[in-house]
C-alpha cells in the first residue's frame, strides 16, 4: 500500500510537471486573471495613436495591438475596458483589470500604488499653442500663460499644477479636461493659452486642427509601461517575457510603424 502511494505521488508529480512545462511559452492557464481565459486591459481610448475607438465601435492603436499580441502569447483573449484615464489606473490597482495600458508614464508616485512592466516606449510632454498665439511662444512663456489645458490625472496635469518651487505653474493656472481632445478644443476656442500633452497625441491633434503648432522645446521626457496590481509578479513576468519576444521578432516595431511614421 505504501509503495502504491509513492507511485501515485510520483505519477501526480510527473503529470504536474508536464502541465507546467508545456513548451517555453507561459501558458494562460497558469495565470490567474480577472476572468479565466481573458486578459482584461483597462485603458482610456482617447489617446491616438496609442489607443482610440474606431468608427465601427472597436478599438485600435499601438497599445491595443501590442496587448492583443501579448494576450495571444499568454494563451488569453484580450478584452479592452474603456474608461476615464484615472479610472483605468485605479481599475488595475483594485483588481478589476489585469493590466492597465494607456500610454502610462512610470512615476514615483504611481510606483507606490502599482507595479510596472519594462518600459516599451518613450513619451515626451510637449506644449501645443495657437500658431498666432501672442501669449505663448516658448516654454518660458508658459509661466505667464493665463491658463494651461491638460487631461485629468495625466503627468501633464500633475507637472503643470505643481507649485512654482517644484517647476509647476500652480493649480490656478491649469484646467483638467476629461480628454486631451477636449483640452485641445478649449485651446482652439481660446479658453486656454496652451495644452501640455504627450507628443504623439499632440501630433494627431495638431494635424486635425489647422492653426495649432507644437513648441520646439520638450517639457518632460518619460517612459511608458504597462501597469499591474502591486505584487502581481506572475503576470508582470509573463508580460515582460512576451513583450521581449515581440520586440525580438519584430512584431512590436511592426505595430509601432503602422501608427507612427518616422520623421
Ligand atoms: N503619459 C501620460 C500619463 O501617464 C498621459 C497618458 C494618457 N493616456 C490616455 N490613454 N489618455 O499621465
Amino acid at each position: 500500500m505504501k509503495k502504491f502511494g509513492t507511485m501515485l505521488l510520483a505519477l501526480v508529480m510527473v503529470l504536474g510537471l508536464a502541465a507546467c512545462g508545456g513548451g517555453d511559452k507561459p501558458s494562460g492557464s497558469d495565470l490567474k486573471t480577472v476572468e479565466p481565459g481573458k486578459l482584461h486591459m483597462s485603458t482610456n481610448a482617447e489617446f491616438p495613436p496609442y489607443e482610440m475607438t474606431t468608427d465601427s465601435g472597436g478599438f485600435a492603436g499601438i497599445d491595443v495591438e501590442v496587448a492583443e499580441a501579448i494576450a495571444k502569447k499568454l494563451g488569453l483573449e484580450l478584452v479592452v475596458d474603456d474608461m476615464g484615464f484615472d479610472a483605468a489606473l485605479t481599475a488595475v490597482q483594485t483588481g478589476q483589470s489585469d493590466i492597465a495600458m494607456a500610454g502610462i508614464t512610470v512615476t514615483d508616485d504611481r510606483l507606490e500604488v502599482m507595479d510596472f512592466s519594462d518600459s516599451y516606449a518613450t513619451g515626451v510632454q510637449v506644449v501645443i499653442v495657437k500658431s498666432d498665439s501672442p501669449a505663448v511662444q516658448s516654454l518660458d512663456d508658459l509661466a505667464s500663460a493665463a491658463m494651461i489645458g491638460t487631461q485629468k490625472a495625466t503627468t501633464g496635469y500633475i507637472y503643470c499644477s505643481d507649485t512654482p518651487e517644484n517647476g509647476g505653474y500652480g493649480e490656478d493656472h491649469v484646467i483638467a479636461f476629461d480628454t486631451g481632445a477636449l483640452a485641445v478644443m478649449a485651446l482652439v476656442n481660446g479658453q486656454v493659452d496652451a495644452v501640455v500633452i504627450d507628443n504623439e497625441p499632440a501630433k494627431a491633434y495638431v494635424n486635425e486642427n489647422p492653426g495649432l503648432e507644437i513648441l520646439d522645446t520638450e517639457f518632460a521626457v518619460e517612459d511608458y509601461a504597462i501597469g499591474f496590481a502591486k505584487g502581481n509578479t506572475a503576470l508582470k513576468d509573463a508580460v515582460n517575457a512576451a513583450m521581449k519576444e515581440l520586440k525580438d521578432d519584430g512584431t512590436f516595431q511592426g505595430i509601432v510603424d503602422k501608427y507612427i511614421t518616422a520623421e
